[in-house]
């Protein structure tokens, strides 16, 4: 039996995949940044008969709380065999780049890598005993001309670099880790409003897909899947 930490796994795609996960067999530990949210979602997964191991406090912006988790995953759940680096911000989506304000680039910067790559670097050790994958859910770098905020973009970017370079000295030095992103597509979640236009899913249809990508027996070490690709909205 295999066990997934997901961060941000209390609502959106991280719930739907640690419910798809958990469905296929996989044991799962919430990674959540509130009692009450992660409760509530442990009570909803355990309902639908998901193996749930706990939750575990996960604020990527704050450097000692991913030091504690880290230690906390080490200690009770030395047997962790993937982390999904899910839980995002979007940053302002309304302004173009020009009005884009710092502050915002960096407050989304500061989740989506920084936070990400701290939690990554720090969970690398223990993935490693076990043969272990890291796997981050993200957007494509390329700009699409449908679609493209300037600080979510930037720091989607960063990630999808981080993966990449991982994924490379993973390979070169044959450690005993693999890394790839996912770009679940356009999901109706709180990140963009609940938006649900032609091209968007649900949570539980990416997590569906997820969980079969995960399961499907094969190598993805350094690749970009995409799951629905961003189309043009009508
Ligand atoms: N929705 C889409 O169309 C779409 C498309 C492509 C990629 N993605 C990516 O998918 C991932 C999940 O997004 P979603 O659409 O499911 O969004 P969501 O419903 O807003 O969920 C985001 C999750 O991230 C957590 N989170 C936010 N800030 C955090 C922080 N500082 N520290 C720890 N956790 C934090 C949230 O926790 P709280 O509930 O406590 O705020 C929540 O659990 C993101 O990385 C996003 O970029 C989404």
């Amino acid at each position: 039996m295999k066990t997934v930490l997901v961060t941000g796994a209390n609502k959106g795609i991280g719930f739907g995949i640690a419910k798809h996960l958990g469905l296929s067999g996989w044991r799962v530990i919430i990674g959540a940044r509130h009692q009450e949210r992660a409760e509530k979602a442990i009570e909803a997964l355990k309902d639908a008969g998901i193996n749930v191991l706990g939750w575990v406090n996960i604020e990527l912006t704050s450097a000692e709380c991913l030091e504690q988790a880290a230690q906390e995953i080490a200690e009770k759940y030395p047997e962790l065999t993937l982390l999904v680096n899910n839980a995002g911000i979007p940053g302002d989506m309304s302004v173009n780049a020009q009005q884009t304000e710092l502050k915002d680039i960096k407050e989304t910067l500061e989740v989506n890598f920084i936070g990400t790559f701290t939690l990554t670097q720090l969970l690398m050790s223990v993935l490693e005993k076990n043969n272990g994958r890291i796997v981050n859910v993200t957007v494509p770098s390329e700009i699409s001309p449908y679609w493209h905020p300037l600080a979510y973009v930037t720091s989607k970017a960063a990630q999808n670099a981080m993966m990449g370079v991982m994924a490379m000295e993973f390979q070169q030095k044959g450690r005993t880790l693999e890394t790839f992103s996912v770009h679940p597509g356009p999901t109706t979640t709180d990140l963009n409003g609940n938006m649900s236009l032609p091209g968007f899913h649900d949570i539980e249809t990416v997590g569906a897909k997820f969980a079969e990508l995960i399961n499907d027996g094969k190598t993805h070490q350094g690749e970009f899947i995409e799951l629905y690709p961003i189309v043009k909205e009508d």
